[in-house]
């Protein structure tokens, strides 16, 4: 199990679309512009587009891999050691940090050990990094796959409406029968307008006050985001005073700066 070993564990939720992978890249941005690294991250969505978003090309992913383990590992070598030799190839190496991306999930049927393999592997792996990014899909299924047990900062990420910040605030109570054990619960509430509704705040203070989630601030709606997604082009090259990136950073440096463990 990845229990963080060095590394310390942060990992996305929130509904599709809400914009996990955008903050995951603004996360990498941070880590790496403030030399907290080494950073894995790992896209865990089977649907994978955080390459893009860094600008970055992907040659194979653990999915592909552990489909390969299947039918090619080599007489006298297992599966764990095939797995470990081939991992290093689905690692894309960038500035200051990695990327892992998890690919497809297998199909109906037992998939228990190829997983179990997966996680004693990426435990491994983890222990050579300062941080370990993991970008959700919505589901919180990968992290149960990635048999995460120690989350040190779980940030869910909400679109501006009411029935949004009750989403986020379901997904938070939802971690609980996880069996992870999650050390802060950070929300994080999206594409707001300039002037933020008081009804909104209303509905984001009220959610605080129900669940275990702490308050992480307000992105505004971006230009220049909207500008890097149209010209797929890397979030990473975003001016730092770009209004979303000084938001993030801010929250960033809030609830990561201490670096703690
Ligand atoms: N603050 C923002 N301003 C403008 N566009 C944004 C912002 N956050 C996310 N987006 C856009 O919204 C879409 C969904 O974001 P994404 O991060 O992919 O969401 P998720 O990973 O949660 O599905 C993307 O096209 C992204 O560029
Ligand atoms: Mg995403």
């Amino acid at each position: 199990m990845v229990t963080g070993h060095g590394a310390q564990i942060i990992a996305m939720a929130g509904k599709g679309g809400t914009g996990k992978t955008t903050l995951t890249a603004l996360l990498i941005k941070y880590l790496v512009e403030s030399g907290r690294t080494p950073v894995l991250a790992v896209d865990a969505d089977a649907n994978a587009n955080l390459n893009e978003l860094l600008g970055l090309e992907v040659d194979i992913t653990l999915g592909e891999i552990r489909e390969r383990m299947k039918t090619e590992t080599p007489q006298g070598m297992t599966k764990n050691e095939f797995m470990e030799l081939h991992i290093n190839q689905a690692v894309i190496e960038a500035k200051g940090f990695d990327l892992l991306v998890m690919g497809q999930p297998e199909g109906p049927g037992c998939y228990c050990m190829a997983n179990s393999i997966l996680a004693q592997v990426m435990e491994k792996l983890a222990r050579n990094y300062r941080y370990l990014l993991v970008d959700n899909e919505a589901g919180m299924e990968h992290l149960s796959r990635l048999n995460l047990r120690k989350i040190h900062t779980l940030f869910v990420v909400s679109d501006p409406s009411a029935r949004g910040v009750l989403t986020a605030a379901r997904i938070a109570d939802l971690t609980k029968s996880l069996q992870v054990d999650v050390r802060q619960k950070v929300l994080v509430v999206n594409r707001v307008p300039v002037e933020v509704p008081a009804a909104l705040d209303k509905h984001v203070h009220e959610a605080i006050e129900n669940t275990d989630l702490e308050f992480g601030g307000y992105l505004p709606a971006s230009d220049e985001i909207f500008e890097k997604e149209m010209a797929q082009e890397s979030l990473l090259d975003l001016p730092i005073d770009t209004p979303a990136v000084k938001n993030a950073f801010a929250i960033f440096e809030r609830f990561l700066g201490g670096d703690g463990s």
